[in-house]
């Protein structure tokens, strides 16, 4: 059997820096664990503009179609900030997501007990903490028709217009309650039912999925505002969360933000299944390019890392492995290991990209 095959695309800024430490990673898979990737390279992003004058070429474009997995760094940076709109890096990232249909994006918090002094919240709040926000990415208000700035008798009105079909609602349901059924077995539903007809649909339709097709697995629902409240009082109390495009941005920054530092948080956005039964999918950190310290070594790699991990786990159905890499990075943070931007108060042993990439290699070959 041919082996499963990754497209990465590094992109811009710190985007290469932390991909050369995933690249380590994939090795030692292929090396100590005998699971070889086919893995290709190519441009996304402004680099892709100063080579092709479009931040994401048609060649590119239909290999991530083909492949089994795409794994992105990250894309822009102060250099392409006066292009056209249109050419803009992140409309690279954008088509990415849109061609391949990638409807739930998958947004892990996740706290590892060596950073649990970094969160904001209290120790107790967060130590173990291990929660998933699944959130709609490509419909509801940030897609809705109409929309506009229009002029009504004297003055502006801005509209944008929440939009949900129920096939849209089920099948993000469904990515929802699948990945329950692998981790605590239960899913909370987030919409605003009391002021939103769209609200009202998407608890209905959940309902309805969960009612047919998952009976097994615990469902609530729970007002948005009042799960961000709930979020921050006791985020222990989820397991998967499900919601629309919207609260979805607002809820998984929050959550994500409960565990610390933005070097450390992974994403999948995932799409329907291929032929071969794999999902569309495509995986990275979801830090930017952070231009003000690229070409330092001072970027954080596990953001990147834990997302390569989530490809193991969700693409190729490596669960055991992927929980390999995450007791890795565990490990050199239990260790002291500290790159720029996770050095606390109570300090640590300051490392740079590739000392820490180096370190999850070691701590994966102590693991076998
Ligand atoms: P950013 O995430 O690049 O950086 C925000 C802050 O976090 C910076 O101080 C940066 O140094 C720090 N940071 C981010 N990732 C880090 C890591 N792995 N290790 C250590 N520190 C890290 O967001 P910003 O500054 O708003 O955007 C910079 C550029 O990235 C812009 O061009 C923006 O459009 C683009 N961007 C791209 C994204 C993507 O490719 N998915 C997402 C967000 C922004
Ligand atoms: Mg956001």
């Amino acid at each position: 059997m041919a082996n499963p095959s990754l497209l990465i695309l590094a992109g811009d800024g710190i985007g290469p820096e932390v991909m050369a430490e995933v690249k380590k990673i994939i090795g030692w898979f292929g090396a100590k664990r005998d699971i070889a990737f086919d893995v290709s390279e190519d441009l996304v992003g402004g680099c892709a503009y100063d080579k092709h004058g479009t931040p994401l070429a048609d060649e590119t474009m239909a290999k991530a179609q083909e492949v089994d997995a795409v794994l992105l760094g990250a894309v822009g940076g102060p250099k392409y900030d006066k292009l056209d709109f249109s050419v803009k890096p992140e409309r690279g990232l954008l088509r990415l997501r849109k061609e391949m249909d990638l409807y739930a994006n998958l947004r892990p918090a996740q706290c590892f007990d060596a950073l649990a002094d970094f969160s904001s919240l209290k120790k107790d709040v967060v130590a173990g903490l291990d929660i998933m926000i699944v959130r709609e990415l490509t419909s509801g208000v940030y897609f809705g028709e109409p929309r506009g700035i229009f002029t009504e008798g004297n003055e502006r009105v801005g509209i944008n217009t929440q939009r949900y079909t129920e096939s849209e609602i089920a099948r993000v349901a469904r990515s929802a309650f699948e990945l329950a059924k692998r981790r605590d077995n239960k899913v909370c539903s987030m919409e605003k039912a009391n002021v939103m007809e769209s609200g009202v649909l998407w608890r209905e339709v959940v309902q309805e999925v969960h009612d047919k097709e998952y009976p097994d697995v615990e469902l609530s629902h729970m007002y948005a505002d009042a799960g961000a409240m709930q979020l921050t009082r006791w985020p222990k109390q989820f397991d998967v969360i499900v919601t629309d495009n919207l609260f979805g941005d607002l809820l998984s920054d929050l959550a994500a933000m409960l565990t610390g530092s933005l070097g450390m948080l992974p994403s999948a956005s995932l799409g329907a299944p291929m032929a071969n039964g794999r999902p569309k999918a495509l995986y990275e950190p979801v830090h930017g390019s952070a231009p003000d310290i690229a070409g330092q070594g001072k970027a954080n790699p596990i953001a990147c890392i834990l997302s390569f991990a989530m490809a193991l786990r969700y693409s190729f159905d490596l669960g055991d492995e992927a929980t390999r890499v995450e007791k890795a990075v565990e490990k050199v943070l239990a260790d002291g290991l500290r790159t720029a931007d996770l050095m606390g108060p109570e300090g640590g042993k300051p490392v740079s990209t590739s000392e820490m990439g180096d370190a999850v290699v070691k701590a994966l070959d102590t693991s076998l």
